[in-house]
């Protein structure tokens, strides 16, 4: 029997939490709400809520005074705040702390001068959301995605600010604030990449090393789940993103005596205890 080791952190974080809690004290006190997009990148937990008849909304236009509408832990921009006030509709602010917390520091950095450089996914919709905070705040600046990226669009200025999507790569981010220090006059940097992106995956980092089979579960278009298989697959080659258990191949885990298993946030405790439990009855 092989021996299966979960990350700790593997699972929901705090924020999606909020906003799954959220969504379901909605459903159940309302009878009906609306979300701005899919709650979390998980279709069990949106059929869920579907049956709660909480559902993602697909246009604004479909709301009508009086509708309640929970914004999911990615965070809008002001604007979009605004219109849905104007719009008369009751809002549920799920917007998890830590991304309010990059929307300060953006604004901090706007205020005291500064370009700032985005380290996160562009459309990306917590990206979105924060630009939107950066324009609101009159500033300039881009987001960069890899270092191919940001040496391609450096901007020739002298005084520039950093912050990072909640969920990014923290290699990736050192990498490119040593890029920009080297570049500029006066840099500010300010990592908002969250408590539990961080752990999460420094706990991956750690396991993958460990084991000889690592399986990472969470949603195909999940961004933090894809991040997580990709820095294990770069220490551990034998790295599979799964969606749920029937996706698990036998051939993956022959003459595997070691396994490890993490999860991105958006990933339920259900789905991850289905995980293991196939995975135990393929290795016997
Ligand atoms: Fe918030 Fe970090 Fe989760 S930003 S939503 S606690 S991954």
């Amino acid at each position: 029997m092989a021996n299966i080791k979960v990350a700790e952190s593997a699972g929901f974080c705090f924020g999606v939490k909020i906003a799954v809690d959220s969504a379901v004290e909605a459903g159940k006190k309302f009878g009906k709400a609306f979300t701005n997009g899919p709650i979390i990148h998980n279709k069990q937990v949106v059929q869920f809520l579907e049956g709660l008849n909480v559902k993602e909304l697909k246009s604004y236009d479909q709301l009508k005074r009086g509708d309640t509408i929970l914004i999911r832990s990615h965070g809008v921009p002001p604007k979009t705040e605004r219109m849905l006030n104007q719009l008369g509709v009751n809002v549920i602010d799920a917007t998890c702390p830590f991304v309010k917390k990059v929307h300060e520091k953006v604004k901090q950095l706007v205020e005291e001068g500064y370009y700032v450089v985005i380290i996160g996914e562009e459309g990306h919709p917590e990206v979105i959301g924060i630009l939107g905070h950066l324009e609101e705040a009159g500033g300039k600046g881009i987001v960069v995605e890899n270092m191919e990226d940001l040496i391609r669009k450096f901007p020739r200025r002298n005084k520039v600010g950093v912050v990072a999507q909640t969920t990014q790569n923290e290699e990736f981010f050192e990498e490119a604030v040593g890029y920009i220090a080297s570049n500029v006059e006066e840099l500010k940097v300010f990592n908002t990449i969250c408590d539990a992106t961080s752990v999460r995956q420094e706990e991956v980092k750690r396991l993958a090393k460990e084991v000889d089979v690592m399986i990472i579960i969470g949603g195909k278009h999940s961004g933090n789940t894809r991040r997580l298989a990709q820095i294990s697959k770069a220490l551990n080659p034998n790295t599979y993103h799964v969606e749920k258990a029937d996706e698990l191949d036998s051939e993956w885990f022959k003459n595997a005596e070691n396994i490890g298993v993490s999860a991105g946030a958006s990933t339920p405790d259900w789905i991850i205890k289905e995980v293991v439990e196939r995975i135990r009855e393929i290795t016997g």
